[in-house]
């Protein structure tokens, strides 16, 4: 069985935060479920999460895995013999939790190597320019022979740009012999996992391409640059499915976001959450969207959208906010200043100016005029406006919720509208017009 070891009890000291390192977020993911999910597609079968410092936000964040707790964080081998009790016979993959962008090709590659050449340990490198911090493959005419932490490194040793990524697969029958042999005779008093190399001289290893490089995160100006290149990875990504991004430098798309080829993205755009994007979408410049899903040929153009939906042919903004739950129509035309929370909104209805509409449910063919209202909050609750179809609202209408307006009736412009509207019906709720001849003279 091929089983994995993901390794996250530490504190992350060096973070200078008290959120446990790996739970970090990057794009507003957590740094471990980055290789939970890349562990999904590989050819793991069982894995086990060693928690330790505060370890209920693990069990919040992550399922389908055994979780086995460090009670002091003693270092990486302690860790991993937190887990053995675990650990069927085969294979194991031990992984840090400060490594997200391993990714599931890497993972197979090194766990196909292992298969194939059956070694004690196979273990994955890197080449760093600054290798400061990590532990450097030291090598003898080819052959590993000690991995040296950064401040246990002879000096020369220092000097070595090939890095171990903490990222190795393990024969589990010499696993769990060698680890229990590991000592923390260094200067951090930890038990180092680096240090089972010193047990077997069957070792393999695959070295990453130079390009192809792997931080592990030990504090935030590392987080950041992950994260620029996690947004990187995502963007390119998405650039050659055939999405046209304007600008990427200023695009950022969250990892859980889908987006179909034919979709035109314009600078200064964040997409987040779990959006979905369809064929011949515009979205930006300059627009946020957060679990948003946005149909074929929608345009959302400087605006906001939470939590809703944009259907085909919809144009919304500049300058709109969408938000809880809002379904925009078909073909609608949501314009500048509007906002839309918790409504439905049938085909080809328009609010194209300085709107708010709130808790209502709107027909077909709708016009909502400039400034127009659904006034759905009393003080105490919110109400439901429901407007049926071919309903012409005139421009700054106040609808006063709970209200009803039927099909095809007419709101005069500048009206307070307290009651239901029936079927075809024209409501005028304003004081009418009173002209004083020459009374401006007078007063001028
Ligand atoms: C480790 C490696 C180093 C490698 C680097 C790659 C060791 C001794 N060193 O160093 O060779 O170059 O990763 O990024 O393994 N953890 C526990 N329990 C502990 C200590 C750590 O679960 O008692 C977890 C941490 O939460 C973390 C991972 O193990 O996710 C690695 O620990 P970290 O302290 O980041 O090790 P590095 O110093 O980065
Ligand atoms: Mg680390």
């Amino acid at each position: 069985m091929i089983n994995a070891i993901i390794l996250a009890a530490g504190k992350g000291t060096r973070m200078k935060t008290d959120l446990p390192k790996c739970a970090f977020p990057i794009l507003e993911k957590p740094m471990i479920k980055y290789i939970t999910d890349a562990l999904d597609k590989t050819m793991v079968e069982k894995r086990i999460v060693v928690v330790g410092y505060k370890k209920e936000v693990f069990y919040e964040l992550l399922n389908d895995c055994i979780f086995a707790e460090q009670k002091e964080q003693l270092g990486t081998a302690d860790a991993v013999k937190a887990a053995l009790n675990y650990l069927d016979d085969g294979i194991t993959l031990i992984i840090p939790g400060d490594t997200p962008l391993i990714n599931y090709e890497r993972i197979n590659s090194l766990i196909e190597t292992e298969l194939m050449l059956n070694k004690d340990i196979t273990l994955l490198t890197t080449i760093l320019d600054n290798p400061t911090g990590y532990g450097r493959i030291v090598r003898e005419d080819g052959k590993i022979v000690r991995i040296a932490e950064e401040n246990d490194a002879y000096s020369d040793e220092k000097q070595i740009k090939e890095v171990n990524t903490g990222i190795m697969v393990v024969k589990n029958s010499f696993l769990k012999e060698a680890i229990h042999k590991i000592e923390n005779n260094n200067s951090k008093k930890e038990y180092y996992l680096t240090d089972i190399i010193q047990f077997t001289t069957d070792i393999s290893s695959v070295i990453l391409d130079e390009n192809d490089i792997l931080y592990g995160i030990n504090d935030l100006y590392t987080l950041s640059m992950v994260e620029d290149m996690v947004r990187k990875n995502i963007l390119k990504k998405h650039m050659l499915n055939g999405v046209n991004i304007i600008n990427p430098n200023t695009v950022t798309i969250y990892p859980d976001v889908e987006i179909e080829d034919g979709v035109t993205i314009y600078p200064n755009s964040f997409i987040k959450g779990n959006s979905i994007i369809k064929k011949g979408a515009i979205i930006g410049p300059n627009t946020e969207l957060s679990n948003a899903t946005v149909l074929e040929n929608a345009k959302v153009v400087h605006s906001v959208v939470y939590d809703s939906t944009i259907n085909k042919n919809a144009s919304v903004g500049p300058f709109a906010h969408i938000r809880l739950h809002t379904v925009v129509g078909e073909g609608n035309r949501i314009g500048n200043f509007v906002e839309v929370k918790n409504s439905i909104l049938g085909a080809n209805t328009k609010s194209s100016h300085l709107s708010y509409l709130g808790d209502s449910q709107i027909g077909n063919n709708v016009n909502i005029g400039c400034g127009s209202i659904t006034v759905n909050y009393d003080g105490k609750a919110k109400n439901r406006t429901v407007i049926g179809n071919n309903v012409f609202v005139g421009c700054n209408s106040n609808l006063i919720a709970p209200i009803k307006i039927e099909d095809d009736a007419f709101i005069a412009a500048g009206s307070t509208i307290t009651e239901d509207v029936e079927k075809d019906d024209l409501a005028i709720a304003r004081s009418r017009q009173v002209n004083k001849k020459g009374y401006a003279k007078k007063y001028k």
